[in-house]
């Protein structure tokens, strides 16, 4: 029957109305294939070695907090159903050699900031932390650097010791953010050789040569580091980090990291990879996150400033797409936003 004979100009579906689903909020909301709720959220969190908060320029919104701040903070994910936070330290440049050794000090910011969160929030809320030397490094790069060089193997061992040290100050899950071949299964052995079989891995496991990490670096102080780089010879990250160009690859990476051992996987940046963690999801059925990094955060919180569009429902609708892509869980740094409005 044609559409002229049924009077209807909806052909051979004359009943079909896709918008009577549409009608009324509750409605939307009872067919609503995706939901976001304060259980899928991780809080990222910068931690300074001073008194008081210090706002991040590029982050409007965002602190870098004393450790009693990061203390109220777990308190307030606790109370906010958000299930974890993800810290990141920044440290003092006198800290920072171009070795990066620091980072295994049993007695530095982050092992101290682990250690006052746990006395406060126990096992109730998680504590995730970076294996990275970039906080650590003059020249701002996540490994060793020789001649121009990052060194892979050798700065695997130092991330083995690292893992040790956060996990030893009581953190629950390690997450190698480096891209370092052979870094999961390396910093698993020396986890399970050192009685902490019980703490995660969370692998950055395809994680891009980003621009959209570029505020994250201002708030680290990284971003300096990373120019002086640039004058020996390795101003960015493309040898460790994936091309942006690449999709076959990120399954590769996945598929390595969870042979290696990892617990879960992360994406990062999100809204650049949608595709991503969709195949990734669809391909492994693991537990997969999504980093909603500093650029995504920062493009949002500058055209809300400037009334060109609504910030939060922005947010939450990136947010949005990534669980409907496939993400269990997204690190972001609207979490107590999004919390609140859920
Ligand atoms: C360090 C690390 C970075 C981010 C998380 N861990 C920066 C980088 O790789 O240069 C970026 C997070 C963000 O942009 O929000 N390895």
């Amino acid at each position: 029957m044609s559409a002229s004979e049924t009077g209807s100009i909806f052909g051979r579906f004359p009943t079909t109305r896709f918008r009577r689903n549409r009608q009324h909020e509750w409605l939307r909301e009872m067919v609503a294939e995706t939901s976001v709720s304060p259980q899928d959220l991780v809080w990222p969190l910068f931690v300074h070695d001073k008194a008081g908060r210090e706002p991040v320029t590029a982050m409007p919104g965002v602190n870098r907090l004393a450790i009693d701040g990061v203390v109220q903070a777990a308190s307030e994910a606790k109370s906010l159903g958000i299930p974890a936070i993800a810290l990141f330290p920044v440290i003092d440049q006198e800290r920072k050699t171009a070795d990066g050794q620091h980072a295994v000090d049993p007695d530095n910011l982050v092992c101290r900031t682990i250690q006052a969160v746990r006395a406060e929030t126990g096992n109730d809320v998680g504590i995730i932390c970076d294996v990275a030397l970039d906080p650590y490094t003059t020249h701002g790069h996540d490994g060793l650097l020789e001649n121009g060089h990052i060194l892979n193997d050798e700065t695997v061992t130092v991330l083995q010791q690292q893992a040790v040290v956060l996990a030893q100050a009581g953190c629950h899950i390690i997450a190698p953010s480096d891209m370092m071949d052979g870094r999961v299964g390396a910093i698993r052995e020396a986890l399970d050789k050192n009685h902490h079989d019980e703490v995660g891995i969370l692998a950055y496991a395809a994680k891009y040569a980003s621009a959209y990490y570029g505020p994250f670096r201002d708030a680290l102080g990284s971003h300096a580091a990373l120019d002086t780089a640039k004058s020996l010879g390795v101003g960015d990250k493309k040898t460790y980090q994936m091309n942006p160009a690449n999709s076959d690859e990120a399954v590769r990476e996945v598929a390595f990291d969870l042979d290696e051992g990892a617990d879960l996987v992360m994406v990062k940046p999100a809204i650049t990879c949608l595709d991503i963690i969709y195949r990734v999801k669809k391909t492994f059925g693991v537990p997969t996150l999504a980093y909603q990094v500093s650029g995504e955060y920062a493009m949002i919180q500058a055209a809300a400033a400037n009334g060109w569009l609504d910030g939060q429902r922005a947010a939450f609708e990136a947010i949005l797409a990534m669980k409907r892509a496939g993400a269990d869980a997204i690190l972001t740094y609207f979490a107590p936003q999004i919390a609140r409005q859920c």
